[in-house]
């Protein structure tokens, strides 16, 4: 994953770093469109019919709401990142209690697809009038995150050997993980020296407590604390990490999780990675044509001009976003079979 990552990811210089992250931006909409487009382009119909429960509309809602970071099959729906979705009045939360209610009373063991839908059908009716064509910011996924810490190590020209001891000891030890600390939160959006953190972004990745005027709140004190001290630029980076964002969040947690994951996987490099002779063999066997994502065409658009290499990840994208376990069909871990 980190290496079908790596193709679609910009590599920039030093230089570039303050104009352009990696931070994603979606729409409702252009979600929408982007999954009627995995599932069945023949019929576009899809893309204006949001409340029908057959299971290939069910599936396109489920493929939308993890595109714009409202859903995860493990984890449900998730509130938080779905208030940047409200245009209601921010002090009237009768309409949370709504939703929350109403999510509520979603039986737990619905197939996933019906499930994500049935909350979607909640937050639709609550939320009032949604602009469907605005795009908002995506919270990033672990391997997003991953992704930019390889991303700011090489720039940073930090070495597996370094990533490794950044790893393991305390964030603010050195100065090359107070600056991969910069860079992380500057690739992902999160902050730039120009306009400073952007809280907004913040509340919606990390937050822990659905309660943006607090997380405001005390943010806004610690980086007014912060700004009055003087730090070099990468300690004062750092340090909205640690000391800002250490107060119903986990922002520490992420970013140490996802360096961690690097360097874990930098070290093991020889034994897994690849399929080649002499390593471990991990490995899912992925059957595209069976459970949710059966009748998948892929449109002319996708096809033309790709390489076989370029369609088998045409498919594994198409797995990513609308299949789900009933696609796994092998499952093998270090050699052994374990599905
Ligand atoms: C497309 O889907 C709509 C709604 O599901 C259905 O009414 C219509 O018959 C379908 N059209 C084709 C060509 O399959
Ligand atoms: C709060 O919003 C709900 C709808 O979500 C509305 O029925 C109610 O009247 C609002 N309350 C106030 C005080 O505006
Ligand atoms: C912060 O992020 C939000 C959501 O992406 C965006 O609408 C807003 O313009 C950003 N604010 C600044 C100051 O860049
Ligand atoms: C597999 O990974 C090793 C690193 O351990 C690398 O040297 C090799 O080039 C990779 N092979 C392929 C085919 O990607």
């Amino acid at each position: 994953m980190l290496n079908l990552l790596a193709r679609t990811t910009f590599l920039g210089g030093v230089i570039v770093l303050a104009a352009y992250h990696n931070a994603n931006f979606k729409s409702t909409n252009s979600a929408r469109q982007e999954c009627v487009l995995y599932r069945d382009v023949q019929n576009l119909t899809l893309i204006g019919t949001r409340f029908r429960s057959d299971l290939e509309s069910t599936c396109v809602c489920r493929c939308e709401l993890i595109k714009i970071g409202l859903w995860t099959d493990a984890l449900g729906h998730l509130e938080i990142p779905t208030m940047q979705f409200y245009n209601g009045d921010p002090n009237n939360l009768t309409f949370l209690e709504n939703v929350r209610e109403c999510v509520s009373e979603i039986p737990p063991n619905l197939d996933l697809c019906y499930r994500a839908f049935k909350y979607y059908k909640c937050y639709v009716s609550y939320f009032g009038d949604v602009n469907l064509d605005l795009p908002r910011f995506v919270p990033s996924t672990d391997l997003q995150q991953q992704q930019t810490v390889v991303d700011c190590a090489r720039i940073l020209q930090i070495s597996h050997q370094d990533l490794r001891s950044i790893a393991a000891t305390p964030l603010l030890e050195s100065t090359q993980s107070k600056c991969l600390l910069r860079c992380f939160l500057i690739r992902q959006g999160f902050f730039s020296d120009a306009a400073g953190p952007n809280r907004t972004r913040l509340f919606a990745q990390f937050a822990t407590v659905n309660d943006e005027r607090s997380f405001r709140y005390s943010f806004g004190k610690c980086y007014q604390r912060l700004q009055d001290e003087s730090w070099d630029r990468c300690s004062f980076a750092a340090r909205i990490v640690t000391d800002c964002l250490s107060y119903t969040s986990v922002a520490l947690e992420q970013i140490t999780a996802a360096i961690g994951a690097v360097a874990h996987a930098m070290a093991i490099a020889d034994k897994v990675g690849n399929f080649t002779v002499g390593k471990e063999f991990d490995a899912l066997l992925v059957d595209t044509s069976v459970g949710p994502i059966n009748r998948y065409k892929l449109p002319s658009a996708l096809t033309e001009h790709k390489s076989p290499d370029e369609l088998l990840l045409e498919q594994l994208q198409k797995f990513v976003y609308v299949g789900d376990d009933r696609n796994i069909v092998r499952v093998f871990v270090a050699g052994q079979q374990v599905k």
